[in-house]
């Protein structure tokens, strides 16, 4: 009789295939259906077990004093000394011939050897697997394409804000131009200024910033002319706020929206009021960058 495999060498092999395949998860071990899947599998691999039992005490039964003697002695051999032995064990002649299977051709004969056992238990996983993985795939968030991306985002999303928190605030020292940040910077102006600079900047209650004439000139460059705007607010009129100093925007916005201004002003054409933008206000501008 063929040895059996050990029980706690079969216990530990599908337990850390299964750790291995689901490692990472974050935090499996908090989850109810890693426990349920661990106890199913126990009971099975235990029912497994006595069903070998069972087989080996019925064939124990059928053989006759010598086979029984033989069989007693096997089971005496260390499971690891008996695979030790059956690797380098070579078939009798007598055994090869009760193998032999009786075609051949050319001279070519076969053997019917038994598959290992080995092989046969990757075998059943990967059938078991299968099932398993469809029926998650189909009925459950496990493994599931959507269900882990959505996941990833709400991760990245959280990242983010995390960063936010703890990244340094933009100030008009450290604030610079980026041609990265232009889009961003339309949607803030678009929430946030469109209302009274008309779209695209084109001037409205508050004056065209596409032009080359200023009311303001703070600084001496455009990009920092925008962002005190922005800090400060204007102060002959109330009505163009200190948007980072009221906390309506943050000074990585502010980054952000001089960002699409300065993009606006000096690497596209003034919409003139022949094109619907409102007349210059104050005095040409004569800006360093
Ligand atoms: C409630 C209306 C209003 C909103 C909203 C508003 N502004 Fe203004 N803005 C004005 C007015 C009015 C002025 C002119 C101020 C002055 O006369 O000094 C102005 C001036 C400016 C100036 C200086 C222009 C110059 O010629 O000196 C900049 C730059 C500016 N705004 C940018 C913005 C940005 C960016 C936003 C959005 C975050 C914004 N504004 C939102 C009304 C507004």
């Amino acid at each position: 009789m063929r040895p059996r495999t050990l029980l706690s060498i079969f216990i530990a092999a599908v337990i850390s295939i299964i750790i291995f395949e689901i490692s990472d998860t974050k935090d499996y071990t908090s989850l109810p259906s890693f426990w349920g899947l661990m106890v199913i599998l126990s009971l099975m691999i235990l029912i497994l077990s006595s069903i070998g039992d069972l087989v080996e005490n019925a064939r124990f039964g059928a053989m006759n004093d010598l086979e029984k003697k033989q069989y007693l002695e096997d089971k005496a051999t260390p499971y690891f000394k008996k695979l030790w032995n059956s690797a380098f064990k070579k078939q009798s002649a007598s055994e090869e011939k009760s193998l032999l299977i009786d075609h051949g051709f050319d001279g070519i004969t076969e053997l019917d050897n038994a598959l290992p056992k080995w092989w046969l238990g990757l075998f059943y996983f990967t059938i078991t697997y299968c099932v398993i993985y469809l029926v998650a795939f189909a009925f459950s968030d496990y493994a599931h394409p959507d269900a882990e991306y959505i996941n990833e985002a709400k991760l990245q999303a959280a990242a983010i804000k995390d960063y936010e928190k703890t990244a340094p605030a933009v100030s008009i020292e450290t604030a610079s131009y980026s041609a990265d940040n232009i889009a961003e910077g339309e949607q803030i102006f678009n929430t946030n200024c469109v209302s009274c600079h008309s779209q695209g900047a084109k001037g409205g209650i508050g004056p065209n910033l596409t032009d080359n004439t200023w009311i303001n000139i703070k600084q001496k460059s455009l990009f920092k002319n925008v962002f005190w705007m922005l800090e400060n607010g204007s102060p002959n009129n109330p009505a163009m706020k200190a948007f980072i100093k009221e906390g309506i925007i943050t000074g990585r916005d502010a980054e952000k929206v001089a960002a699409y201004i300065y993009h606006i002003n000096r690497e596209k054409n003034p919409v003139t009021v022949a094109q619907g933008g409102a007349a210059p206000q104050g005095t040409e501008a004569d800006w360093q960058e």
